[in-house]
């Protein structure tokens, strides 16, 4: 495993935002320049909304080549798209519906029906996609990821059965604020990952963010999460880096 790990500290919460979306704009282009396409998966909950908004506007809008780019989510709660809990439909309000050009594909989480039958069809999706680009297993060029308080990303809560899911790409799984049906990214595949982002706010987050940056026995979700032969960014502002050594 070579996974290589960096830490930006921004001073607040909107220059963290803008620091994931100089990220985000970063590997999109870099993707394009050496494949012709980027295929990113994005996170749904408050934190990612900033940098989301951001990219619909000066100066992100112009510099990332839309119609070149995927869009996969990396959960869903199984709500419908115009629920305010669904993270596709907020990245609809954010910043996908008012893009001066589509994007190459938006590739939304089904939600019209049972978790089990939602996951394996967009399990499908995911194959189709990364088949067509000749990639027998799915590598995303970017995953951005949020983190909660007791130390999920995704839909990956703790002591939930799909942490140890080693085969299947997808997974249905409850649990989470709100409290219902999702479907979730699994380490199989979000570890395929060339590069991996976290943004995390706040200083709620201050504490679990130290936990999963320094405490070496693997416990919590996130801490599983380790790109086999990709880099690892954590974007924080200074509340969420509060607890951290060394940090300024
Ligand atoms: C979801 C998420 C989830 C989120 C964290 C942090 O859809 O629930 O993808 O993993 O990133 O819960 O959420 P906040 O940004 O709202 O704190």
């Amino acid at each position: 495993m070579n996974t290589t790990v960096d830490t930006i500290v921004a001073p607040d919460s909107r220059k963290a935002c803008q620091a994931a979306a100089d990220v985000l704009r970063d590997t999109v282009r870099a993707a394009v320049a050496s494949v012709g396409g980027a295929s990113l998966a994005i996170s749904g909950g408050a934190t990612p909304r900033g940098m989301h908004r951001l990219l619909a506007r000066p100066p992100y809008v112009a510099a990332i080549p839309w119609g070149r780019l995927h869009l996969f989510w990396a959960d869903e709660r199984l709500v419908g798209y115009e629920d305010p809990a669904s993270n596709y439909g907020a990245a609809r309000a954010d910043f996908i519906g008012s893009l001066p050009q589509a994007p190459g594909g938006v590739h939304p989480v089904p939600v019209h029906g049972d978790g089990k039958a939602m996951a394996l069809l967009y399990e499908e999706e995911i194959g189709k996609h990364f088949r067509q680009r000749d990639h027998l297993e799915p590598d995303f060029d970017g995953v951005f990821l949020g983190l909660g308080s007791d130390g999920h990303t995704a839909s990956l809560f703790p002591a939930s059965p799909v942490l140890s899911e080693q085969r299947r790409w997808t997974a249905a799984v409850r649990g989470g604020e709100p409290d219902v049906e999702r479907v979730t990214l699994t380490y199989a595949i979000l570890n395929r990952a060339r590069r991996i982002v976290f943004l995390v706010t706040g200083e709620s987050k201050a504490a679990v963010v130290r936990h999963v940056l320094t405490d070496a026995s693997p416990v919590l979700p996130a801490q599983r999460i380790r790109p086999h032969a990709g880099r690892m960014t954590w974007v924080l502002d200074r509340a969420a880096a509060a607890m951290l050594e060394n940090i300024d």
